[in-house]
């Protein structure tokens, strides 16, 4: 049951519906997004899932609020993020509701294949439990608020749980988690988030409630319809339900189970990084390839809340700003990993200086050129200069660089890094080989660096695709590439002498805002 190299199935977090969606949603599933656009364009099979996590006490309670039953309730958020994604110019393969038939039946079975491989006891829980993080807490991790009430360390206010339920043997897992951490030491990254995992499992594992009877908005457990199964085991399952579980004969499961990448923010690392692949061993099944826990977003310096008011609504940012605008910033900005401030002053700045001015204006002021004196056509190269193949080496280059730093190490920022680097070169190329004086007393060398230039143009359209896939489209348009040319296969094979190049446009507007 093992994936074939070719394919590739990543996933976001599955987002609570009560929450609206904002910029931590998107910044998640825009680094999926950006590696799964690269990986198809790199000739791999990819699936790349989404979705949102429908049952629980929150969303029970947040229907309750609403005045509507559950399941309407869920009908009506969940579109939000949908809405999210497609706003985002996400190209999510599958958009998975909790509430879908497909997925009870998913964790009915694993359920089962746990219970009878004897990983699940009937006793009860007495213990804390955060509903906002629909987590149960250990007395020794609580401390007193101002007003003395017990909070988690996520921040949440807990309260006390004495019910019937149904417990994984969570306590058996710990030597095999940290020996699988230890033989695959990529399993978690960044390292940082590695350490903490492993800290935390070295101190040993409770067994862990995963069932509820106090409330019913759930996943029935099979054969005890008194109870609902914990909203963490459901969520979960959701990675498996997506891969095609239970039918594990089937090629697709074959094709994309294990996954490749579990994209999660750091604040839901111990289920995925713990639970999750106990719960797989538990069920003989294989694990994932690899967890990331990326960094918090926080607003002009402070914590990100309802309550505070200051919630990012990333529609707004794509309105404001522009959506390619909006992608590159989240992913420029920060190191991937790193938590990251939010402000409107860094946006701009990248927008304008990094996307107007650098790339924008090297395909503008090199297209116009060859508009201007070339008819448009792209000219033949003649005799290349070192200058010439030093620009070309380095562009030729990145292919290779930003599938390591992506593909391996999901390091946007490097990559991003790398390709602007290029665009640097380009534009500097430009300047010291002064193009427009060449054209009057060196025809030859004219040609030759508007080629250089306007191939370098075309591989910085291949490369940066993932990113911002609708300007890089339109800088493809401007330099001819075919539109069913525009795979990495493509990123190797020179643009051709002679074709002719439409009118070239601005494709990254300056954008001018008051505060
Ligand atoms: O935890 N900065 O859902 P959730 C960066 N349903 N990322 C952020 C963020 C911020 N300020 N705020 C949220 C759940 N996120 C469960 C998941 S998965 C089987 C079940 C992102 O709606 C980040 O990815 O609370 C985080 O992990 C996720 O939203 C939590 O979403
Ligand atoms: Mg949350």
């Amino acid at each position: 049951m093992s994936q074939t190299n070719n394919s590739f199935y990543i996933t976001t977090p599955i987002y609570y519906v009560n929450d609206t969606p904002h910029i931590g949603h998107a910044y998640t599933t825009l680094a999926c997004d950006v590696l799964a656009r690269f990986a198809r364009l790199d000739g791999k099979d990819v699936r790349f899932a989404t979705g949102t996590d429908e049952h629980g006490q929150k969303v029970q309670k947040s229907a309750e609020l609403a005045g509507i039953d559950p399941q309407t309730f869920t009908d009506k958020v969940s579109k939000n993020f949908r809405d999210l994604a497609d706003t985002l110019n996400f190209s999510y393969d599958d958009f998975i509701r909790t509430t879908e038939l497909r997925h009870q039946k998913a964790c009915q079975t694993l359920w089962q294949k746990l219970k009878s491989n004897d990983q699940i006891y009937l006793d009860s829980y007495k213990g804390w439990y955060a509903i906002r993080d629909e987590a149960f807490y250990d007395e020794s991790e609580l401390r007193l608020n101002a007003e003395g009430k017990k909070i988690a360390p996520s921040g949440a206010e807990v309260q006390w749980l004495e019910e019937p339920s149904y417990f994984f043997k969570l306590s058996n897992w710990q030597k095999p988690l940290l020996d699988f951490y230890k033989e695959n030491p990529d399993f978690i990254a960044p390292t940082s988030r590695r350490n903490e995992v492993i800290k935390f499992v070295e101190k040993g594992l409770q067994d862990l409630s995963i069932s509820r009877v106090t409330f019913k908005w759930g996943i029935p457990v099979p054969d005890d319809q008194q109870h609902i199964m914990y909203v963490w085991l459901d969520a979960l399952t959701n990675y498996l339900t997506v891969a095609g579980y239970p039918e594990i004969k089937n090629p697709d499961f074959k094709k994309f189970w294990p996954a490749t990448l579990h994209m999660i923010g750091k604040d839901i690392l111990r289920f995925h990084a713990v639970y999750w692949p106990a719960f797989l061993m538990a069920a003989q099944l294989p694990l994932p390839k690899r967890v990331f826990a990326h960094g918090w977003w926080t607003n002009e310096g402070e914590k990100i809340s309802k309550s505070l008011g200051n919630v990012i609504n990333p529609f707004n940012l794509v309105e404001k700003y522009g959506l390619d605008q909006t992608r590159y910033f989240l992913l420029r900005e920060v190191p991937f990993g790193n938590d990251g401030d939010f402000s409107h002053q860094a946006i701009l700045n990248r927008s304008n200086s990094e996307l107007a001015n650098d790339l924008g204006n090297l395909a503008q002021r090199v297209l116009s050129i060859i508009n201007k004196n070339c008819n448009g056509v792209v000219p033949e190269c003649e005799q290349k200069l070192e200058s010439d193949n030093d620009l070309l080496n380095l562009s030729e280059q990145l292919l290779n660089n930003v599938r390591k730093e992506l593909l391996i190490n999901q390091a946007f920022h490097k990559s991003l890094e790398s390709i602007f680097a290029v665009v640097g070169a380009a534009n500097r190329y430009v300047d010291t080989q002064a193009p427009w004086n060449l054209r009057k007393n060196d025809l030859n060398r004219f040609h030759t660096v508007l080629y250089t230039l306007v191939e370098v143009i075309r591989r910085l359209g291949i490369i940066i695709q993932p990113f911002i896939p609708q300007s890089a489209n339109l800088l493809l348009d401007q330099v001819g590439q075919e539109k069913n040319e525009r795979n990495f296969n493509f990123f190797h094979i020179p643009i051709k002498s002679g074709i002719i190049l439409p009118k070239p446009m601005p494709i990254f507007p300056k954008i001018l805002l008051e505060e």
